[in-house]
């Protein structure tokens, strides 16, 4: 049995073959005209449905419920309440349950036949459902794995509600996958632009092993946006197959992105380039002249995040969705080996074909490379003082209400000791303001919060080699404590955040997570923090160092 993805219009006729339908979360709201919305008939049809949080209030509108516009929404963690014994989508779910909540609008009152079967302290519709017609909604998103029962509540509704058998064998998985490509490439070859990171490495490896080595080639392109050391690795990575070929390009990135200080430019500059880098090495090469194709480690939440899917917000813009790469897609030149794939179990094929833990323990690092973790502003301006703390005007991105935005961020004058609860805090604080991604703690600056400023800054050299060195040495003390180990990602990112001579700071980001999708801001000992923190204010251009509060939502990983 599997699963397909629909645009939310379509209509009954074409979803007859279903067993369940799940109509997913989104930015929306059901009041704009131009939201997505669903065929009538299709609540009508017989078949089960489960609404997530937009999916429960489009399902409540089309219904006859009443939908409030909130103005302000609840992000983050929350504590589910039941209110019915005999609920089939909460059966066996423990009372008191934390789970995800990532919303502005609300049910007020469920549509005709519809009962509330949970709450929360702060939603009265936490979940409703009318059992006769097969109907259920969840404000929450039980997808996500901060939410501690999610997996069941899925289960009940897959394989109890909807009658769904289990017949998807994961040892199968790898030789489906290279029988796909083998149908896929049919006699021609694949061109892979690596990047040294897990997924083009699995899909690269996967291609080598359906094809043979006669039938496979790679460039890395060394965009001069990499970590320390990145270029070593990946040279030593694919030394062995002979296949790889290195592309030195810093100079023309950097220089396409001089005076670049927004960042969602930076990201389509950098995809541009990359782009029109990858043409120009398909060109000189003759790749594409009938005997190739290229082949991508595009993993299905790229796509997702992308907005690759008919109505999905452009939650990311990403650089193997780009047009030029679109173009090739739509000609038929792609092989995305790995494209319906999650991170977890890209990293459990790249085991199965037999890949080291020092590839497949890799944290993720954006295409984009440093150059998102580099922030530059437009503005030369003080941070103020502001409810909570200090409001500081750099943009980073969050994704409050599943939509990408970019806001100022709230420094807060309290050292992130393990014990302390301040991320906790930190979720009230976003929840509370209005306009703000993110808060970070200080660790320590040279001079006080009060006297900090943003200084205008663009992405320069100095100002790379600066975050390179910081980035370096955090990894060096990571990878020394074990700490690497006990997280999914660790961005350092560089703020143009100072006082005095010093005008650049250094933000902290260990985050824990499943997928990406979402994520926990992790705390980290102590007495790591006090050694990296004074590693990092050796450094002289460094005016101070601090940490991340912020989860996924509201912040996203990285700030750009
Ligand atoms: P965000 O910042 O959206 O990141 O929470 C989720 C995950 O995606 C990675 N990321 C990217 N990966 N190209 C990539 O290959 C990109 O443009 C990109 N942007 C973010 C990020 O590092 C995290 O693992």
């Amino acid at each position: 049995m599997s699963t397909e993805v629909f645009p939310s219009e379509t209509p009954l006729e074409k979803l007859r073959h279903a067993r369940g339908i799940v109509i997913s979360g989104g930015p929306s709201s059901v009041y704009d005209p131009s939201s997505p919305t669903v065929d009538v008939s299709v609540p009508a049809g017989g078949i089960p449905i489960l609404g997530i949080c937009y999916g429960q209030q489009l399902l409540a509108h089309v219904l006859g419920g009443v939908v409030r516009q909130g103005d302000k929404g609840e992000f983050g963690l929350a504590v589910l309440d039941l209110t019915s014994a005999d609920s089939q989508l909460l059966e066996g779910v423990c009372d008191h349950q934390r789970i995800w909540m990532s919303h502005r609008d609300v049910v007020t009152a469920p549509p005709p036949g519809f009962r509330i079967t949970a709450t929360t302290s702060t939603c009265e519709t936490g979940a409703i459902e009318d059992p006769v017609r097969h109907l259920y909604g969840v404000q929450f998103h039980p997808e996500v794995v901060h939410t501690t029962e999610g997996r069941r509540i899925l289960e009940n509704f897959v394989f109890k509600i909807c009658s769904c058998v289990k017949d998807w064998n994961a040892g199968e998985r790898i030789a489906q996958i290279e029988r796909e490509i083998q149908e896929r490439a049919g006699d021609r070859k694949v061109f892979f632009f690596v990047s040294g990171g897990v997924d083009s490495t699995v899909a690269f490896m996967l291609c080598l092993d359906a094809l043979g080595s006669e039938r496979v080639r790679g460039v890395y392109v060394d965009t001069g946006l990499m970590r320390d050391g990145e270029t070593q690795f990946v040279r030593e990575t694919f030394a062995g197959f002979g296949l790889i070929r290195i592309e030195e390009c810093g100079e023309e990135f950097l220089g396409a992105l001089e005076h670049v200080r927004d960042p969602e430019l930076k990201r389509h500059i950098i995809g541009e380039q990359f782009v029109k880098i990858q043409e120009r090495i398909i060109e000189e090469r003759g790749i594409l002249d009938g005997r190739w194709i290229l082949g991508q480690g595009t993993i299905y939440p790229d796509t997702i995040e992308s907005g690759g899917t008919a109505r999905a917000a452009v939650i990311k813009t990403h650089h193997n969705r780009v047009a030029g790469i679109q173009k090739l897609i739509d000609a038929g030149k792609i092989i995305e080996p790995l494209a319906d794939f999650y991170k977890d179990e890209v990293r459990a094929i790249g085991r199965e074909l037999g890949l080291g833990p020092q590839l497949l323990d890799r944290h993720p690092f954006p295409g984009p490379g440093l150059a998102i973790r580099c922030l530059c502003s437009g503005v030369d301006a003080p941070v103020t003082r502001t409810h909570g703390g200090y409001l500081v005007p750099v943009r980073s991105v969050g994704v409050q209400g599943d939509s990408r935005s970019y806001a100022p961020a709230i420094a807060i004058d309290a050292f992130p000791s393990q014990n302390s609860r301040l991320q906790d805090e930190a979720t009230e604080l976003v929840n509370r303001s209005t306009g703000v991604n993110r808060v970070m703690a200080r660790v320590t600056t040279r001079e006080g919060l009060e006297h900090q400023h943003v200084f205008a800054s663009t992405l320069t050299h100095g100002r790379m080699d600066l975050l390179r060195q910081a980035d370096a040495i955090v990894r060096e003390l990571c990878a020394e404590s074990g700490f690497d180990r006990q997280v999914w990602q660790f961005p350092v990112i560089l703020i143009p955040v100072g006082a005095g001579e010093a005008r650049d700071s250094v933000v902290l980001r260990p985050v824990q997570s499943m997928d990406g999708m979402t994520a926990d801001s992790v705390a980290m000992p102590d007495e790591l923090l006090h050694a990296m923190s004074a590693r990092l204010m050796a450094i002289p251009e460094i005016a101070g160092v601090y940490y991340d509060l912020t989860h996924k939502p509201p912040g996203t990983i990285e700030w750009e």
